[in-house]
């Protein structure tokens, strides 16, 4: 099967920097990732306004041609795959303006800046007949595969709460934040949000209910998400590095009470997260798989709850 030929739109961080930075293991970009993943794509393009960007581009892949607009890129270009990886104001429009060219499209998260925009650009992809995926890569992490399998499996029971604290501005790690805690409990409804900007209450199931916090700067990462059910907890810990069980047991402390018991849990198999996105699309393009983790309509319900929780949370 050929590759697919794919382009970058915006060689900021997510684009092409964070791979200069010595100390990242794996995949962090787009441009790594088609150039990681050379069988099932290959890299033809990419495009910024930046001249400085688009010249570390081509020091990093020469031979790559390099545009300064999408609307160039697009007309001189074929192109089956684009990702778009400029701010997220630019997103929705890119991402109809991209739909009649390819067949795919990556879009970085979160979608769109709003609900509206993101459905026009979903309605765009929907009609030309793209697949579009949101790169919401957190749902590829091991912990979050394992702690969905011991959901599925009734490990701990009906979930009672979830309790998510992340780090950053709602756009950045908060959209994450929001999309994980939605994709482990299923749908979420707005119950409150502080008035100071420090967190949300969010309703899920029959009555659970969903906290959001938002803690220090960026830099000092935290990124936990702590699943309470019936049965027992699962504790998504160290920014996903880490997963922690444990079930509901008669206490031998307290008559008539139980308490949780840590439970010992299978070492997370190691994965790329950030490529296992990549990877899925190609997949789906080819016709195969079940389909896309993180797609359209689930993008959508994750920009309806960032549009509820925007007038309160700020861009920090
Ligand atoms: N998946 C993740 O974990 C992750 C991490 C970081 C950023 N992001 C997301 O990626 C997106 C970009 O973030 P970033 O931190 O890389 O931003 P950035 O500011 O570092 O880079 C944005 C780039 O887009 C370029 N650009 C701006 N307008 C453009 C246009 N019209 N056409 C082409 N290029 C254009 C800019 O010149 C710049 O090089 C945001 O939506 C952000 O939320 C996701």
């Amino acid at each position: 099967v050929k590759p697919l030929r794919a382009a970058v739109v915006g060689l900021g961080r997510v684009g092409l920097l964070f791979d200069l930075d010595e100390r990242r293991r794996g995949v962090w970009t787009h441009v790594g990732a088609y150039s990681r993943l050379s069988e099932e794509f290959d890299l033809v393009a990419v495009c910024d306004p930046d001249a400085e960007r688009r010249a570390l581009a081509l020091a990093r892949r020469p031979g790559l041609r390099a545009f300064d607009t999408l609307e160039d890129l697009l007309a001189e270009e074929p192109l089956d795959v684009v990702s778009i990886c400029t701010p997220p104001e630019a997103h929705a429009q890119q991402v109809a303006a991209a739909a009649p060219y390819v067949r795919g499209i990556m879009c970085e998260k979160p979608l769109s800046s709003d609900a509206a925009e993101g459905e026009d650009a979903a309605a765009a992809c929907a009609e030309a007949g793209v697949l579009l995926v949101v790169n919401y890569y957190k749902r590829f992490e091991a912990a979050v595969r394992e702690a969905k399998r011991l959901l599925s499996d009734g490990a701990v029971g009906t979930l009672h709460s979830a309790v998510a604290i992340y780090s950053g501005g709602l756009d950045a790690v908060g959209s994450h934040a929001i999309d994980l805690v939605g994709f482990l409990v299923g749908e979420l409804s707005l119950l409150c949000a502080a008035e100071d900007q420090s967190g949300t209450i969010l309703r899920f199931g029959d009555g659970g209910s969903a906290h959001v916090i938002a803690t220090s700067p960026a830099e000092d990462l935290v990124f936990e998400v702590d699943l309470l059910g019936s049965e027992g907890r699962i504790r998504i810990l160290d920014n996903c590095a880490r997963l922690e069980l444990s079930r509901f047991e008669a206490s031998e402390r307290y008559g008539g009470y139980r308490e949780l018991v840590p439970v010992p849990v299978a070492k997370l198999e190691p994965v790329d997260p950030f490529l296992a996105s990549f990877l899925e699309l190609a997949v789906a393009l080819a016709g195969d798989g079940d389909g896309l983790r993180s797609d359209a309509a689930a993008a959508l319900k994750t920009q309806r709850v960032l549009d509820l929780l925007r007038p309160h949370v700020s861009h920090r």
